[in-house]
């Protein structure tokens, strides 16, 4: 694997390896990268993806070169295009990792580098990272990925973190996804395509309630009001679903509840001391995911 475009990009024994060494640099990090350079160039806003790839980088002792706001504060904002950045940043550093508000632009900057492209979320298009980070979790956390089955909430429609997460679950066995989501942001025919050539077992439900009781994990979503085409629209569903201790109270005893973050109102700040709710530590396994992925592409 030269670029980390797509989810489809990963196979299973692949991402087994990279979990394990991301467990033995959990135990003991090491300066396998020194001398090596990460351009994180983001056109989007992000907390996490940025600093736990900028951290991830830093803690294998190489270094970090970054544009936050490329959109105004790259050359972007002149009229260049991603293609010329993207060639002129391969002189600069060793790896991209790339946001971009667009769909595609990832591929699009893949094409012309000769360095390591990481798409680190393509608009509504796929977050592959996220996606490889909420497995690690699943693993982690549930002990396995075959067998799991998984609720998927909210905003399916604009979620790229789904659309990832269901490409990577459709490798492996015996897995059941539950898609929850009102009719209007309901999952893609592209994902649902993709699960049916692949054999995985999936329902779709506009009431959490039904499942809540039967899954092993829940993956709750924001609704995603930036992708709305009007405020009065996005308001219809902000809210929609919305995960409280009563809730939680009624998951199977060794469920857990995921989310890829960041959360608006959709889990009540009163589920973040059930140890259920795993979703900071999901953030914390983003940087050992993420080295692990590093190591892999640059070594
Ligand atoms: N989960 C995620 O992609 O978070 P950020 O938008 O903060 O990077």
């Amino acid at each position: 694997m030269k670029h980390l475009i797509d989810s489809q990009d990963l196979d299973p024994e692949l991402i087994g390896s990279l979990f394990s060494r991301a467990d033995e640099l959990e135990k003991k990090p090491e300066n396998t990268l020194e001398g090596k350079i990460m351009a994180s160039l983001f056109y989007e806003p992000s907390t996490r993806t940025r600093f736990s790839f900028e951290s991830a980088m830093l803690r294998l002792g190489g270094s970090v070169i970054t544009t936050e706001n490329a959109k105004e504060f790259s050359s972007a904002a002149k009229g260049e295009t991603i293609e010329d950045t993207i060639k002129v940043i391969n002189f600069y550093s060793d790896v991209i990792v790339l946001r971009h508000y667009e769909e595609g632009t990832a591929a699009k900057a893949a094409a012309v580098s000769d360095i390591p492209v990481v798409n680190a979320g393509d608009g509504p298009g796929q977050h592959p990272t996220q996606a490889l980070l909420d497995l690690y979790t699943v693993q982690k956390e549930h002990g396995q990925v075959d067998g799991v089955s998984i609720a998927m909430v909210g905003d399916l429609k604009h979620g790229r973190t789904i659309r990832s997460l269901s490409y990577l679950l459709g490798k492996y066995t015996d897995v059941t996804i539950y898609f929850v989501a009102p009719k209007a942001l309901e999952v893609g025919q592209d994902i649902k395509d993709y699960l049916d050539k692949h054999n995985v077992t999936y329902h779709e439900t506009d009431d959490l309630s039904s499942v809540v009781g039967i899954v092993d994990v829940i993956y709750q979503t924001r609704i995603q009001k930036e992708r709305f085409a009007t405020e009065e629209e996005y308001k219809k569903y902000k809210g929609y679903y919305q995960i409280d201790l009563e809730m939680t109270g009624k998951m199977k005893p060794n469920a857990i509840i995921m989310h890829p973050l960041p959360r608006v109102d959709e889990i009540l700040t009163e589920v973040d001391s059930s140890p259920k709710a795993v979703y900071f530590k999901q953030a914390k396994y983003g940087v050992l995911v993420r080295m692990a992925l590093l190591e892999h592409l640059l070594r």
